[in-house]
């Protein structure tokens, strides 16, 4: 039996599920801007998130709650203008799809209209079913969001493991059984023990992507500045930081301003 990987030019919803089939792991990365996309496109990730984590990581907010629609659509469309394979998914804001199916809808068009995204992602299980499956409907395609979901930190209270006790994962498995069966081509868990993570994506057909959720899930996905280091407050015990860039990029600066006071920058080679 030939154990090559198979080649995908461009990632679809349709690849995702055959990635699942075939036992092929899932990459997935945030990225907000032009710039870093190009490169995690180039570097064949699979899927590109533009989390509403761009609230925290780009605008410094310490919640995903104020980002809006507009904001999540800027940040999508540079995403879409740098990549040429992976799927890109777009998170719908808190507030653009809660209060009701039809709004939900609107949301999603917007995205997909305006930014040229492939999917959204949504937070939630059955309180969003209705809406789940008006999007679906119109032909966008959905991926599901369990587990921790940071749009409901207040509910919650704090960002600690999410269904530990046995009423909660339950209703994890309930809903994530619900998504497949309304049509959403891949789940999101959260911040969840990794032995029911494993039990929900052994139950489904449909891709389980990771944070926080062990490693017997489809795939995984990291914000991309913590994977980085560019942000080093934040140390969760499920982030692995492949570089420090933090700490270079301030050395880099301050070597930088350094030359600058020392006019040495720019030096003759560096001049016209
Ligand atoms: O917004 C985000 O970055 C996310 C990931 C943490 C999954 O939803």
């Amino acid at each position: 039996m030939s154990t090559a990987k198979k080649e995908y030019k461009r990632i679809t919803t349709k690849s995702l599920v055959e990635m699942k089939k075939n036992g092929e792991k899932i990459s997935m990365l945030t990225a907000y801007d032009y710039t870093m996309a190009k490169i995690v496109d180039g570097a064949g990730i699979d899927v590109i998130l533009v989390g509403d984590s761009a609230s925290n990581v780009m605008a410094g907010h310490e919640t995903t709650l104020p980002i809006t629609l507009d904001q999540m659509i800027y940040h999508a469309s540079s995403v879409v203008r740098a990549i040429n394979r992976s799927l890109v998914v777009v998170d719908l804001p808190f507030g653009s799809y809660q209060s009701d199916p039809k709004e939900a809808l609107r949301s999603a068009i917007r995205i997909m209209k305006e930014s040229g995204a492939h999917a959204v992602k949504m937070e939630g299980g059955k309180e969003i079913k209705e809406s789940i499956k008006r999007i679906l409907h119109a032909g966008i395609p959905v991926m599901g969001h369990l587990g921790l979901t940071p749009q409901s930190i207040y509910k919650f209270g704090t960002y600690t493991v999410r269904a530990k006790d046995k009423d909660e994962a339950a209703q994890l498995k309930d809903d994530a059984k619900m998504l497949e069966k309304a049509g959403c081509f891949g789940i999101v868990l959260e911040k969840i023990p990794a032995a029911l993570a494993k039990e929900v994506a052994e139950s489904v057909s449909i891709p389980v992507i990771g944070i926080g959720a062990g490693n017997g899930v489809d795939g995984q996905v990291l914000v991309l500045h913590d994977l980085l280091g560019m942000t080093h407050e934040f140390n969760p015990r499920f982030l692995r930081r492949y570089m420090n860039l933090y700490e270079d990029m301030t050395a880099a600066i301050k070597q930088y301003s350094d030359d600058v006071k020392a006019v040495g920058f720019p030096n003759e080679s560096e001049m016209y």
